[in-house]
């Protein structure tokens, strides 16, 4: 919990000091640092395998379409690294809504992401990178308290 805080913390102010000039087109290295379309695709695989266990989440994805989830998120994922994806998945909003996903169901996400990156032995530098990218998505995916 305290890591999943300091993380966050780290991504608000990476994102704060950095803004969208840590995502510039053209810099490649984040996605570099996940080991490319392989890495990434290894990693949304173990990604959304674990989602599916995990007591907190699984819920949310017992009738998920998972070989299009782990496709959807490895196009998005490597797009937000800078890599060269075109993500083609339904808008984030659109895709949550009803859901009533809550803060603490999207921080449980995000401790299973964090597991899932360490498995993969992506340095904690890197995974904040891409936390910083991703963590702006909440406002349309947190539906309720
Ligand atoms: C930054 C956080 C998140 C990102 C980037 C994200 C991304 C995505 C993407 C790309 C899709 C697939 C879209 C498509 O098929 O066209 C999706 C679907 C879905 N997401 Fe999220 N999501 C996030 C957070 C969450 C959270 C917190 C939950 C619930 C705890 C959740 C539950 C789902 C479910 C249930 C689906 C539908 C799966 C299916 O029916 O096949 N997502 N999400």
């Amino acid at each position: 919990m305290i890591r999943l805080l300091a993380t966050l913390l780290l991504a608000a102010g990476a994102a704060l000091l950095h803004g969208p000039a840590d995502a510039q087109a053209g810099d490649a290295s984040l996605y570099q640092a996940f080991g490319e379309k392989p890495g990434l695709a290894l990693l949304m695989d173990r990604f959304v395998e674990t989602l599916a266990v995990d007591e907190r989440t699984r819920i949310f994805f017992a009738s998920a379409d998972k070989p299009r989830l782990k496709e959807q998120l490895t196009d998005q994922l490597c797009m937000l690294a800078g890599g060269p994806c075109v993500y083609t998945g339904a808008k984030m909003r659109g895709q949550h809504r009803g859901l009533e996903i809550g803060r603490s169901d999207f921080n449980a996400l995000v401790e299973v992401l964090q597991d899932s990156m360490d498995a993969q032995g992506i340095a904690f530098s890197t995974q904040n990178r891409m936390l910083a990218r991703l963590a702006p998505m909440h406002r349309e995916i947190i539906t309720r308290e």
